[in-house]
Formats: structure tokens, C-alpha cells, sequence
């Protein structure tokens, strides 16, 4: 099988930020859902990260989901973040995310510290699956599943444990971060001894993409959650294992690649903004409208669709129908152009 770059590059402590539509954008296709925050806990020694567990306030079964999937969550500020689920797939009592705090980001880690403690309501959408774990099923032929994730990374590999065990697919893993202390869920991940193994950078170094990937056999799939640089060196590594599945999951976003400038004039004013060869449209759209409506950054939310009408837009990605196509819809958070588009803003 060919390499298969099934990432998403969705990330967790994203700091998109959430309104209501405007006009001229299409609505995020969300069905939001009440829940209570029942029990939260510090989940690595350094105390760093913490788990916040939340179920529906009546008690109700909350949607199934399976492992690899995500919710974005509306803070009690209103500011949409997404998190991978890390709990149990089998069970729709509660959901459970976990979040390391950003000292310097954009708050919505410092938010989920401060603000969701036990009793607290918010609200999040139905769980996505944009990296979803593919064994186990009707003709799959994969023989061994390598997981390897870093950091915070850990959250969507989680369940992915639990499921694997329930095959008959051998898997191992490899989970790296700066010190023992700044890894999540250790305690967890104690139960299934020598299958994972634990790599400090402070001690050892940065592991390298032949000590991440270990001894993959034909037919081998991995899946990786952690920082842009692993998931890159990992990818490179396996450009000639053409037999070996890859699926990747980034937790910050990736960078333009490819790009060239063009300009945005918006319908409304006539002003002008450039786009930089290396920026998104819609870093240079917030740079003018700071309240313009965004979430994932990634391209499949699409609360960041705005209606182009006039100039050919580039769009890199599938997340729109044809029929939105059609109406002029594009995703500036990655879609670009090679000239001038004047959007309907
Ligand atoms: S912000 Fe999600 S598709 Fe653009």
C-alpha cells in the first residue's frame, strides 16, 4: 500500500476563536451539546497537564465516538477550542480531554485550568474522527501497528491502546517528551508494561526517526500525534516503505507550503490586504477583521468560509460541496490564490 498521509493536522490547544456566523459565511455544521465538568485531575507529575472529565447534566448517553476522534469545546468565554477525547470509547457516560497549559499561547489552555472545575457548564459538538484507527476490520491486512506519540500528543494514542488490545494486531509504542515528569497518563500506560516505551529528551536526547519507528514489518501501520518537526522527520523516514501506512495527527499548525503572494480586496470597504507567500488568507483576513469567524485552522470546519466574487481561488481542501463550490465559497484558512480575490466582506 502506498504511504498514506491521513493527518488532519488537528491540533489540540488550538487558539482559534469562535463567533456567530457572519454574513457572507456558512455556518460550522455543529450541533452543540450541554455538559458538567464531573471530576478533573492532574495527569503528569509535573502537574503541567490536567484531565477534565464532563458528562450531559441529566445524566443521558452522550454520542459514540471512536478512538482518534476530537469535540471542539465552547469555553465559558465562547472560545472554541478542539481536543482530542482520551478516555473510554465504550463508555457514553462522560467524555474525557486533557489539556497542557500554555503559559504563552492564547488562552484557551489557560481557560480549561482556571475555568472548568468540577460543576462547571459549557458546552462542545459531536465528536469528529479525522484520525481514526483503521484495524482490526473487514479485509485489513495490517501486521503490526507502531504508535508513537509526543507530549500532549498522547491524547488521541490513548484509546487507541485499548482497541488495538482487543485485536489480535501486535502493537508497541513509543511516547517522548522532555522529562518523565512532563508526560501524561503514565499510570495508565503502566498496565501494558514493555509494549511502551517511555524516552526523555532531557536525558537521551531527541529520539530520531529510526529509534521513533523501531523495526517496522511489511504491511506495518503507524499512528502519531505530537509537534510539526517529529511528524516531518517520521514522514521523511518513510518515503521508501511504500508498504507502510502512516497516519499522523499534528497538534500545532502546519506551515504554508507552496505559497505565493497574492492580494484580498474586500467587497464592503475596497480595501486591500496582502497575503504574504508564507501566510494564510486568513491571517491576513484577521489582520484587517480581527472578528472574522474561524475555528480549526485546518480546512475542515469551514467556519471560516467566506464567499469569493471575483478572482480564481486555489482551494486546498475537500471540506466544501460542490454546490458551496459552485456559490463562490472558499476556506481561507488554507485555500489560496495566484491573483487577486475580492471576498464578500
Ligand atoms: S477555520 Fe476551519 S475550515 Fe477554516
Amino acid at each position: 500500500m502506498l504511504l498514506l498521509l491521513l493527518g488532519y493536522d488537528a491540533i489540540n490547544w488550538f487558539d482559534g476563536r469562535f463567533s456567530l456566523p457572519t454574513p457572507g459565511m456558512l455556518a460550522a455544521p455543529c450541533e452543540f451539546i450541554d455538559v458538567v465538568v464531573t471530576e478533573r485531575a492532574a495527569v503528569t507529575g509535573d502537574q503541567s497537564a490536567v484531565a477534565i472529565t464532563f458528562a450531559a447534566p441529566d445524566g443521558s448517553p452522550l454520542p459514540a465516538w471512536s478512538a482518534g476522534a476530537h469535540i471542539d469545546v465552547t469555553l465559558p468565554s465562547g472560545t472554541v477550542r478542539q481536543y482530542s477525547l482520551c478516555g473510554d470509547p465504550t463508555d457514553q457516560s462522560s467524555y474525557r480531554i486533557a489539556v497542557r497549559l500554555i503559559q504563552d499561547g492564547r488562552g484557551g489552555s489557560a481557560e480549561v485550568h482556571s475555568a472548568l472545575t468540577v460543576g462547571t457548564e459549557f458546552q462542545v459538538a459531536r465528536p469528529r474522527n479525522a484520525f481514526p484507527l483503521a484495524v482490526g476490520g473487514y479485509n485489513q491486512t495490517t501486521s503490526a501497528v507502531r504508535l508513537i506519540a509526543g507530549g500532549i500528543g498522547v491524547t488521541p494514542i490513548l484509546p487507541m491502546l485499548d482497541m488495538l488490545d482487543r485485536t489480535a494486531t501486535p502493537w508497541s509504542m513509543i511516547y517522548c517528551g522532555r522529562t518523565r515528569d512532563s508526560l501524561a497518563f503514565l499510570s495508565e500506560l503502566a498496565r501494558f508494561g514493555d509494549r511502551v516505551t517511555i524516552h526523555e529528551d532531557a536525558t537521551y536526547g531527541p529520539a530520531s526517526a529510526e529509534e521513533l519507528l523501531g523495526d517496522l514489518t511489511v504491511s506495518s501501520a503507524v499512528y502519531t500525534c505530537g509537534p510539526p518537526p517529529m511528524i516531518d522527520a517520521l514522514r521523511a523516514a518513510l518515503v521508501d516503505r511504500p508498504d507502510v501506512e502512516f497516519h499522523y495527527e499534528r497538534f500545532s499548525l502546519a506551515p504554508v507550503v507552496d505559497g505565493r503572494e497574492f492580494d484580498l480586496r474586500f467587497a464592503s470597504s475596497g480595501e486591500v490586504v496582502r497575503v504574504a507567500a508564507d501566510q494564510t488568507a486568513l491571517s491576513a483576513i484577521l489582520g484587517a477583521r480581527p472578528d472574522a469567524t474561524y475555528s480549526c485552522q485546518q480546512g475542515f470546519c469551514r467556519s471560516c468560509a467566506v464567499r469569493v466574487l471575483d478572482g480564481a481561488p486555489e482551494h486546498r481542501s475537500t471540506a466544501l460541496s460542490p454546490g458551496e463550490l459552485d456559490a463562490g465559497y472558499f476556506l481561507p484558512c488554507v485555500s489560496r490564490s495566484e491573483g487577486c480575490l475580492t471576498i464578500d466582506m
